[in-house]
């Protein structure tokens, strides 16, 4: 009989406790911070879903890894393995070592985009546009039109409009795009996979206008799970031979390891072309440290190695992506507005649904990320217009379509019962939502502004109005 259940390959070795606050330290901690959950000390928090980035559980093999550190400058023996794990699994050529994923993407937009050029990609990132920015390109969003759309059921809502594509071929040229980007899954749609065919689509569309193909291969191992379990035709395909061919339609691939690879530091750059690798490496001498460690420990590099090796079990990424469709299932059930379908890393509120009593620049989602906060030691992550930003060009505020709240799941880090905390809270914030008062900046950072920005209540009252609000049933108030 085959196992229904999702439960852990795996079983705890060591535990490492944690804080447990009261509710008036919550509002003071998070008045000191601005009210922006990127600023509250860890340790004034219980359940941290900030992020799935550097945040996962290694392994005791990747523990006992570290202990085989080749700390030489050059040419260290951790630097093979991971290069040899990296052509084997995701079959680049070339793999230079960077410090993290955006030390991929400052490399390669430095060697590949010239000022004045345009990169298309399927819905921004923020350190991957700003890196395309900062050296000179334009950003323009080719994703299709159902990733925007909340609600809508589609199972790939990751996919490139090839007719947006064509269009903006048509209108700056093709020698004025230097690659298109390709996200796999897609972080800002809500954790949303591209399907096989689509990406064999762009493709097929790149080579014949001779444009190249850049993947973002960051979860692109969650992605490879949900082409096997949706996409007709690949149920009988491993995960790693997914994500093999998933990389061989790419020309590169922009790498940070602190996702998918169970890390918590490390990234990669990987090629084919040998003369972009030779600037690249060029560059990363620079920016990151010699292009065998690119701003890591030899330690780092093993990790990571021994990491990529674990990520593309079957069982592992099963029950990794189980543990997010429990979350979101239990929230969908309640009637809590989500992002459907749940996606890969992560559950994502539907803030703008959630709380339509606050306009969009009273930034909805931020606020809803400080009184979960507040309502019970869980962080979150604004995804929405704070994370936006200004247009480059104007230093308008952009307002995107999704005015989220991320839920962000850590690899092998949290229980089912943790899971079991957090909706119930989350359920609980809902019930009250109404009281729940906006925010609008008291300091706003020029570059990824999310990050380090600071806030205040629209409202004299604070976070939330005072009125009768009942006695939380949480846990820890
Ligand atoms: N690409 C994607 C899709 C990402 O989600 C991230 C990081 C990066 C690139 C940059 O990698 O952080 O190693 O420099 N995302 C984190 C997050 C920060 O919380 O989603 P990095």
């Amino acid at each position: 009989m085959s196992r229904q259940s999702w439960a852990e390959p795996w079983r705890i070795k060591v535990v490492e406790p944690l804080r447990m606050t009261s509710r008036a330290e919550r509002e003071r901690a998070i008045r000191d911070a601005g009210y922006n959950t990127f600023l509250l000390p860890s340790d004034d928090v219980y359940i941290d879903l900030l992020t799935d980035s550097g945040t996962s559980a290694m392994s005791d093999r990747q523990w006992a890894g570290m202990m085989l550190g080749d700390e030489a400058y050059a040419g260290s023996r951790n630097f093979y393995h991971l290069q040899d794990a990296v052509r084997q699994y995701y079959g680049y050529p070339h793999v230079i070592p960077t410090h993290q994923g955006r030390g991929a993407e400052h490399t390669l937009s430095r060697a590949l985009i010239k000022p004045g050029d345009h990169v298309p990609g399927n819905m921004y990132f923020t350190t991957t546009r700003a890196h395309q920015e900062l050296a000179g390109a334009t950003f323009h969003d080719i994703i299709v039109d159902i990733a925007h759309d909340p609600v809508s059921e589609c199972p790939f809502k990751g996919d490139v409009d090839l007719s947006k594509l064509d269009a903006l071929v048509r209108h700056v040229g093709a020698d004025r795009i230097p690659y298109v980007s390709v996200a796999a899954t897609v972080n800002m749609a809500g954790g949303q996979p591209i399907s096989l065919a689509n990406l064999r689509a762009v493709r097929a569309f790149t080579r014949a206008h001779g444009i190249r193909l850049i993947l973002d291969a960051t979860r692109a191992v969650e992605n490879a799970w949900f082409i096997q379990q949706r996409e007709p035709g690949q149920k009988s395909r491993t995960v790693a031979e997914i994500l093999f061919e998933m990389c061989a339609l790419s020309d590169g691939a922009t790498m940070s390891g602190k996702k998918d690879s169970l890390v918590n530091i490390g990234g990669w750059l990987g090629l084919r072309e040998d003369a972009v690798a030779d600037e690249a490496r060029n560059l990363v001498v620079l920016f990151e440290g010699l292009h065998s460690y690119g701003g890591l420990a030899g330690r780092d590099l093993e990790a990571m190695a021994i990491g990529i090796e674990e990520s593309v079990r079957e069982e592992h990424i099963r029950s990794r992506i189980g543990q997010v469709l429990y979350l979101g299932q239990a929230l969908i059930d309640a009637g809590i507005p989500v992002v459907r379908p749940i996606g890969g890393h992560a559950v994502y509120l539907d803030a703008a649904a959630m709380l339509p009593h606050l306009p969009r620049d009273q930034f909805p989602a931020q606020a809803l990320a400080a009184a979960l906060y507040v309502e019970s030691g869980i962080r979150s992550m604004e995804r929405g217009a704070v994370s936006a930003g200004r247009d480059a060009l104007t230093g308008a505020n952009l307002y995107p379509a999704l005015e989220l709240v991320r839920l962000t799941i850590p690899r092998r880090v949290y229980t089912q019962a943790h899971m079991d905390v957090v909706a119930e809270s989350v359920i609980a914030l809902h019930e009250v939502r109404e009281q729940v008062h906006g925010l609008q900046f008291t300091y706003e950072p020029q570059r990824l502004r999310f990050f380090q920005a600071r806030f205040k209540p629209v409202d004299a009252a604070g976070m939330f109005s005072d009125a009768e609000r009942p006695e939380r049933a949480l846990a820890m108030s």
